[in-house]
């Protein structure tokens, strides 16, 4: 594990204090930042987007060898489209072209890709791109990488409920359990571990419902600078806190 952080570096260091046995198996990250990256520089906001996928890059492959067993990014919301349609359009290409470079990384890495969201809304060529990601990897064992794509929590609980009535599930069958299973995360862990980055401190309707006891990182670090430091960071506090789920807690019990 050591052997691909550069020794004497901070992420040695980081990756030292790491406990690998107690890994958050789920980890999502809202990826905040980019239009303020690129306008802190004079640049337009989509050349903070194409920085991004450079973060985008370094955290899947450091998830995907640190051990995780899912990391969900957040990529384009429900409400993105309020966005100019220039600046749409380029998050499409940048995704498009994403997909192409990094498929090979993708199957080299057992990284298994899925798109949680509602797709079927985007352009069929994009559409087509996803689908091809989707089958290729999808007998990888490793890191389930989620894409959040024209994803929003709330549609997310409806499109449940729906499936629910679709499938004609008894009102006495339906219980926490069975219903996240009609979640775009079925069979995926809860995160444990949440971030967001740009400093912004709010979920943007992200993951409603499975963020319920997820520990949330807040960072004012823009996404096109975020790297695995950064990651390993979060997982190092994370490790350091005691999620108490309503109950009294590990220093408690131990008293
Ligand atoms: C995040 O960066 C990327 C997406 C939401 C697609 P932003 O584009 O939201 O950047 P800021 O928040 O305006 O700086
Ligand atoms: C959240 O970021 C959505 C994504 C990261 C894809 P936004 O930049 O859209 O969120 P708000 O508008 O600041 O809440
Ligand atoms: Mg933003």
């Amino acid at each position: 594990m050591l052997a691909w952080v550069p020794s004497g570096s901070p992420d040695e260091a980081l990756l030292r204090q790491v406990d690998f046995e107690r890994l958050p198996a789920h980890v999502a990250i809202i990826m905040d930042g980019n239009g303020r990256w690129a306008s802190s520089r004079f640049l337009p906001r989509v050349e903070g987007h194409r920085a991004g996928i450079h973060a985008v890059r370094d955290v899947v492959e450091s998830s995907a060898r640190l051990g995780i067993q899912v990391l969900t990014l957040y990529a384009f919301s429900v409400e993105n489209w309020k966005r100019p349609a220039s600046e749409v359009s380029t998050l499409m290409m940048l995704l498009k072209r994403y997909l192409r470079s990094e498929l090979d990384t993708l199957l080299r890495n057992n990284i298994r890709f899925r798109v949680i969201g509602r797709p079927e809304a985007l352009a069929p060529d994009i559409q087509q791109e996803l689908a091809d990601a989707e089958a290729r990897t999808a007998s990888n064992t490793g890191l389930i990488f989620n894409i959040a794509l024209n994803y929003g929590g709330r549609a997310e609980i409806v499109d449940a409920a729906r499936r629910a009535l679709v499938e004609g599930v008894k009102p006495d069958d339906l219980d926490e359990g069975r219903f996240a299973s009609l979640l775009y995360t079925a069979g995926q862990p809860d995160p444990d571990l949440l971030i967001r980055t740009s400093g912004e401190l709010r979920i943007s309707n992200f993951l409603l419902w499975q963020i319920a006891y997820a520990e949330i990182w807040f960072t004012d670090t823009l996404w096109p600078d975020f790297r695995r430091r950064h990651l390993l960071e979060a997982i190092v506090d994370f490790q350091k806190r005691d999620r108490r789920y309503g109950g009294i807690g590990q220093p408690a019990l131990a008293r």
